[in-house]
Protein backbone atom coordinates (compact mmCIF):
# COMPACT_ATOMS: atom_id res chain seq x y z
CA UNK A 1 0.00 0.00 0.00
CA UNK A 2 1.08 3.17 -0.76
CA UNK A 3 1.85 6.19 1.62
CA UNK A 4 -0.74 8.09 0.63
CA UNK A 5 -3.57 5.57 0.57
CA UNK A 6 -2.10 4.38 4.31
CA UNK A 7 -2.38 7.80 5.25
CA UNK A 8 -5.63 8.00 4.06
CA UNK A 9 -7.05 5.02 6.02
CA UNK A 10 -5.91 6.05 8.76
CA UNK A 11 -7.68 9.92 8.69
CA UNK A 12 -10.97 7.60 7.79
CA UNK A 13 -10.75 6.20 10.85
CA UNK A 14 -9.78 9.82 13.36
CA UNK A 15 -11.21 12.72 10.92
CA UNK A 16 -13.34 13.41 13.75
CA UNK A 17 -10.50 14.45 15.84
CA UNK A 18 -9.50 17.71 12.74
CA UNK A 19 -11.23 20.39 11.80
CA UNK A 20 -10.73 23.06 8.47
CA UNK A 21 -8.10 26.07 9.81
CA UNK A 22 -10.18 28.40 7.45
CA UNK A 23 -13.87 28.18 8.65
CA UNK A 24 -13.27 25.79 11.87
CA UNK A 25 -15.75 22.86 10.39
CA UNK A 26 -15.17 19.35 10.50
CA UNK A 27 -13.13 17.52 7.89
CA UNK A 28 -14.41 14.33 5.58
CA UNK A 29 -12.30 12.35 3.38
CA UNK A 30 -13.28 12.97 -0.25
CA UNK A 31 -12.71 10.49 -3.07
CA UNK A 32 -9.71 9.05 -1.13
CA UNK A 33 -7.07 11.78 -1.96
CA UNK A 34 -8.49 14.49 -0.10
CA UNK A 35 -10.14 16.61 3.05
CA UNK A 36 -12.69 18.26 2.74
CA UNK A 37 -15.26 20.98 4.74
CA UNK A 38 -18.88 21.38 4.17
CA UNK A 39 -17.35 24.54 2.25
CA UNK A 40 -14.92 23.04 0.07
CA UNK A 41 -12.18 23.81 1.38
CA UNK A 42 -9.92 21.27 0.70
CA UNK A 43 -6.24 20.21 1.64
CA UNK A 44 -4.41 17.01 -0.48
CA UNK A 45 -2.59 14.07 0.20
CA UNK A 46 0.69 14.39 -0.53
CA UNK A 47 2.27 11.05 -2.13
CA UNK A 48 4.59 11.03 1.30
CA UNK A 49 1.29 10.60 3.15
CA UNK A 50 1.24 13.71 4.77
CA UNK A 51 -1.37 16.75 5.04
CA UNK A 52 -0.63 20.66 4.32
CA UNK A 53 -3.53 21.90 6.68
CA UNK A 54 -1.86 25.72 6.53
CA UNK A 55 -3.91 28.01 5.46
CA UNK A 56 -1.36 30.42 4.05
CA UNK A 57 2.71 29.44 2.86
CA UNK A 58 4.63 29.45 5.82
CA UNK A 59 8.60 29.83 5.94
CA UNK A 60 11.25 28.48 8.58
CA UNK A 61 14.84 29.24 9.59
CA UNK A 62 14.83 25.19 10.01
CA UNK A 63 15.51 23.59 6.76
CA UNK A 64 16.32 20.22 5.80
CA UNK A 65 20.47 19.88 6.80
CA UNK A 66 18.88 21.00 10.13
CA UNK A 67 16.50 17.99 10.41
CA UNK A 68 18.52 15.52 9.37
CA UNK A 69 21.20 16.21 12.00
CA UNK A 70 18.50 15.94 14.64
CA UNK A 71 17.02 12.80 12.82
CA UNK A 72 20.88 11.17 13.27
CA UNK A 73 21.22 12.50 17.36
CA UNK A 74 17.89 11.38 18.40
CA UNK A 75 17.74 7.96 16.15
CA UNK A 76 21.26 7.31 15.97
CA UNK A 77 22.99 8.76 18.49
CA UNK A 78 20.19 7.88 20.97
CA UNK A 79 21.05 10.89 23.22
CA UNK A 80 17.46 11.54 24.02
CA UNK A 81 16.84 8.13 24.83
CA UNK A 82 16.56 8.63 28.67
CA UNK A 83 13.62 11.63 27.98
CA UNK A 84 12.08 8.88 25.72
CA UNK A 85 11.86 6.91 28.37
CA UNK A 86 10.76 8.96 31.42
CA UNK A 87 7.89 10.90 28.92
CA UNK A 88 6.63 7.23 28.16
CA UNK A 89 6.58 5.98 31.61
CA UNK A 90 4.50 9.14 32.78
CA UNK A 91 1.97 8.68 29.49
CA UNK A 92 1.42 5.20 30.23
CA UNK A 93 1.05 5.79 33.95
CA UNK A 94 -1.85 8.71 32.79
CA UNK A 95 -3.15 6.06 30.05
CA UNK A 96 -6.55 5.07 31.11
CA UNK A 97 -6.90 1.13 29.92
CA UNK A 98 -10.69 2.05 28.54
CA UNK A 99 -9.62 4.68 26.30
CA UNK A 100 -9.59 4.62 23.03
CA UNK A 101 -9.10 6.34 20.63
CA UNK A 102 -5.84 7.21 22.21
CA UNK A 103 -4.48 10.45 20.56
CA UNK A 104 -1.36 11.88 21.48
CA UNK A 105 -0.29 15.09 19.63
CA UNK A 106 3.54 16.44 19.02
CA UNK A 107 3.11 20.29 18.10
CA UNK A 108 6.03 21.85 16.90
CA UNK A 109 7.09 17.73 15.89
CA UNK A 110 10.44 19.17 13.52
CA UNK A 111 11.05 15.74 11.73
CA UNK A 112 9.04 13.51 13.52
CA UNK A 113 12.19 11.27 15.84
CA UNK A 114 10.69 11.98 19.36
CA UNK A 115 7.28 10.98 18.56
CA UNK A 116 7.82 7.97 16.80
CA UNK A 117 10.70 6.66 19.82
CA UNK A 118 8.08 7.58 22.49
CA UNK A 119 5.44 5.89 20.42
CA UNK A 120 7.37 2.69 20.37
CA UNK A 121 8.72 2.66 23.99
CA UNK A 122 4.92 3.19 25.18
CA UNK A 123 4.43 -0.40 22.98
CA UNK A 124 0.94 0.23 23.00
CA UNK A 125 -1.11 -0.51 19.53
CA UNK A 126 -4.31 1.93 20.67
CA UNK A 127 -1.94 5.16 20.73
CA UNK A 128 -2.20 6.88 17.51
CA UNK A 129 0.31 9.81 17.32
CA UNK A 130 0.03 13.10 15.53
CA UNK A 131 2.87 14.98 14.36
CA UNK A 132 2.12 18.83 13.36
CA UNK A 133 4.85 21.66 12.50
CA UNK A 134 4.62 24.55 10.40
CA UNK A 135 7.97 23.68 8.76
CA UNK A 136 6.53 21.35 5.36
CA UNK A 137 10.65 20.24 5.28
CA UNK A 138 10.22 18.72 8.82
CA UNK A 139 6.92 16.89 8.02
CA UNK A 140 8.14 15.74 4.84
CA UNK A 141 11.00 13.75 6.28
CA UNK A 142 8.61 12.42 9.35
CA UNK A 143 6.40 11.33 6.30
CA UNK A 144 8.44 9.55 4.35
CA UNK A 145 10.27 7.36 7.35
CA UNK A 146 7.71 6.95 10.02
CA UNK A 147 4.49 5.68 8.69
CA UNK A 148 2.27 4.79 11.31
CA UNK A 149 1.70 8.81 12.79
CA UNK A 150 -0.43 11.33 11.46
CA UNK A 151 1.93 13.90 9.67
CA UNK A 152 0.56 17.19 9.24
CA UNK A 153 1.96 21.00 8.00
CA UNK A 154 -0.07 23.23 10.53
CA UNK A 155 0.45 26.29 12.99
CA UNK A 156 0.16 25.53 16.20
CA UNK A 157 -1.27 29.00 17.17
CA UNK A 158 -4.11 27.85 14.96
CA UNK A 159 -4.70 24.63 14.62
CA UNK A 160 -6.74 22.01 12.39
CA UNK A 161 -7.42 19.97 15.58
CA UNK A 162 -11.06 19.75 16.72
CA UNK A 163 -12.05 20.30 20.31
CA UNK A 164 -11.22 18.40 23.05
CA UNK A 165 -9.90 15.12 21.13
CA UNK A 166 -6.02 14.90 22.25
CA UNK A 167 -5.21 13.22 25.06
CA UNK A 168 -1.71 14.26 25.68
CA UNK A 169 0.00 17.07 23.70
CA UNK A 170 3.77 16.61 23.62
CA UNK A 171 5.83 19.83 23.16
CA UNK A 172 9.24 19.62 23.08
CA UNK A 173 11.88 22.26 22.34
CA UNK A 174 8.99 24.04 20.81
CA UNK A 175 7.10 27.38 20.81
CA UNK A 176 3.27 26.78 22.94
CA UNK A 177 -0.07 27.75 22.62
CA UNK A 178 -1.58 27.47 25.66
CA UNK A 179 -4.95 28.49 24.51
CA UNK A 180 -4.97 26.35 21.89
CA UNK A 181 -3.64 23.15 24.08
CA UNK A 182 -6.54 23.41 26.32
CA UNK A 183 -9.06 24.11 23.38
CA UNK A 184 -7.99 20.72 21.98
CA UNK A 185 -7.56 18.47 25.30
CA UNK A 186 -9.43 16.69 26.37
CA UNK A 187 -10.37 17.25 30.49
CA UNK A 188 -7.65 16.12 32.09
CA UNK A 189 -5.21 15.76 29.80
CA UNK A 190 -1.94 15.53 29.26
CA UNK A 191 0.99 18.64 28.22
CA UNK A 192 4.02 17.32 28.05
CA UNK A 193 6.70 20.23 28.15
CA UNK A 194 10.55 20.05 27.52
CA UNK A 195 12.47 23.24 28.52
CA UNK A 196 16.18 23.07 28.39
CA UNK A 197 17.78 23.86 31.69
CA UNK A 198 21.14 26.40 32.43
CA UNK A 199 23.71 23.39 31.38
CA UNK A 200 21.83 21.94 28.31
CA UNK A 201 24.26 21.74 25.39
CA UNK A 202 27.19 23.84 27.55
CA UNK A 203 29.91 22.19 25.87
CA UNK A 204 28.49 23.66 22.57
CA UNK A 205 27.80 27.03 23.83
CA UNK A 206 30.63 27.13 25.63
CA UNK A 207 32.83 26.33 22.10
CA UNK A 208 30.90 28.25 20.20
CA UNK A 209 30.52 31.78 22.21
CA UNK A 210 33.69 33.67 23.27
CA UNK A 211 31.21 35.81 25.73
CA UNK A 212 29.26 32.49 26.81
CA UNK A 213 28.98 33.54 30.47
CA UNK A 214 28.13 30.62 32.68
CA UNK A 215 25.14 32.55 33.98
CA UNK A 216 22.23 30.81 36.07
CA UNK A 217 19.54 30.45 33.56
CA UNK A 218 16.12 30.11 35.36
CA UNK A 219 13.22 28.93 33.45
CA UNK A 220 11.21 30.05 36.49
CA UNK A 221 9.01 32.80 33.90
CA UNK A 222 8.45 29.56 31.23
CA UNK A 223 7.04 27.97 34.49
CA UNK A 224 4.76 30.20 36.00
CA UNK A 225 3.17 30.55 32.49
CA UNK A 226 2.77 27.14 31.90
CA UNK A 227 1.04 27.05 35.57
CA UNK A 228 -1.47 30.11 34.91
CA UNK A 229 -3.39 27.13 32.21
CA UNK A 230 -2.35 24.09 33.50
CA UNK A 231 -1.82 21.92 37.17
CA UNK A 232 1.57 21.70 37.28
CA UNK A 233 1.41 18.03 38.72
CA UNK A 234 5.20 17.26 38.12
CA UNK A 235 8.68 18.93 37.09
CA UNK A 236 10.97 16.66 36.30
CA UNK A 237 14.44 17.65 35.79
CA UNK A 238 16.65 15.26 33.69
CA UNK A 239 20.59 15.62 33.61
CA UNK A 240 23.87 13.71 32.31
CA UNK A 241 26.24 13.76 29.78
CA UNK A 242 26.79 11.59 26.87
CA UNK A 243 30.41 11.14 24.99
CA UNK A 244 29.98 11.82 21.39
CA UNK A 245 32.73 11.41 18.57
CA UNK A 246 33.66 13.52 15.64
CA UNK A 247 30.10 12.51 13.45
CA UNK A 248 28.22 13.08 16.37
CA UNK A 249 29.51 16.62 16.85
CA UNK A 250 29.45 18.01 13.68
CA UNK A 251 25.63 16.48 13.61
CA UNK A 252 25.24 18.13 17.02
CA UNK A 253 26.24 21.45 15.67
CA UNK A 254 24.26 21.25 12.64
CA UNK A 255 21.13 19.92 14.86
CA UNK A 256 21.21 23.63 16.73
CA UNK A 257 20.04 26.97 15.88
CA UNK A 258 22.98 27.94 18.18
CA UNK A 259 25.04 27.84 14.93
CA UNK A 260 23.41 30.53 12.88
CA UNK A 261 25.05 32.94 15.07
CA UNK A 262 28.34 31.92 15.48
CA UNK A 263 31.28 31.29 12.57
CA UNK A 264 32.77 28.81 11.17
CA UNK A 265 36.33 28.91 13.17
CA UNK A 266 34.55 28.58 16.34
CA UNK A 267 32.15 25.65 14.60
CA UNK A 268 35.62 24.31 13.39
CA UNK A 269 37.36 24.09 16.88
CA UNK A 270 34.57 22.38 18.45
CA UNK A 271 34.36 19.82 15.89
CA UNK A 272 37.95 19.07 15.40
CA UNK A 273 38.46 18.15 19.00
CA UNK A 274 37.30 14.81 17.83
CA UNK A 275 35.20 13.65 21.13
CA UNK A 276 33.38 15.40 23.67
CA UNK A 277 30.98 14.86 26.41
CA UNK A 278 28.05 16.28 26.08
CA UNK A 279 24.96 17.78 28.77
CA UNK A 280 22.03 17.62 28.50
CA UNK A 281 19.86 19.24 31.19
CA UNK A 282 16.33 19.74 30.90
CA UNK A 283 13.05 20.10 32.84
CA UNK A 284 10.17 17.77 31.46
CA UNK A 285 6.71 19.57 32.91
CA UNK A 286 3.93 17.95 33.31
CA UNK A 287 0.47 20.05 33.18
CA UNK A 288 -2.98 18.47 33.31
CA UNK A 289 -5.33 20.07 31.71
CA UNK A 290 -7.63 21.86 34.41
C1 LIG B 1 13.79 23.59 17.93
S1 LIG B 1 12.68 22.84 16.79
C2 LIG B 1 12.19 21.40 17.70
C3 LIG B 1 11.66 20.33 16.80
C4 LIG B 1 11.44 18.97 17.50
N1 LIG B 1 10.48 19.06 18.58
C5 LIG B 1 12.77 18.46 18.00
O1 LIG B 1 13.05 18.59 19.20
O2 LIG B 1 13.56 17.96 17.17
C6 LIG B 1 11.23 23.89 16.91
C7 LIG B 1 10.14 23.45 15.92
O3 LIG B 1 8.97 24.24 16.15
C8 LIG B 1 8.36 24.45 14.87
N2 LIG B 1 7.45 25.60 14.96
C9 LIG B 1 7.76 26.89 15.21
N3 LIG B 1 6.63 27.65 15.20
C10 LIG B 1 5.59 26.79 14.96
C11 LIG B 1 4.18 26.98 14.82
N4 LIG B 1 3.61 28.18 14.94
N5 LIG B 1 3.41 25.90 14.56
C12 LIG B 1 3.98 24.67 14.42
N6 LIG B 1 5.31 24.43 14.54
C13 LIG B 1 6.11 25.49 14.81
C14 LIG B 1 9.56 24.66 13.95
O4 LIG B 1 9.23 24.51 12.58
C15 LIG B 1 10.52 23.60 14.46
O5 LIG B 1 10.36 22.37 13.79
ZN1 LIG C 1 -13.54 25.12 5.71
Amino acid sequence: MTNKLKSVEVFIEFVAAFRCPHCEGSLKVADLKSLKCSNNHTFDFAKQGYVNLMTHPSSSHFNNKLFEARQKIIMESNLYASLHEKISKVIKEHMGVSIFPFLILDAGCGEGSHLQRILDKCMNGIMTGVGLDISKEGIVMAAKKYKDPIWLVGDLAKSPLEDQSFHVILNIFSPSNYKEFKRILVPNGLVIKVVPRSNYLKELREALFDDFEKKVYKNDDTVSLFKKHFYLSDVINLCFTKKLNKAELENLVQMSPLAWTSDQAHIDAFVNRGSSEITIDLDILIGLNK
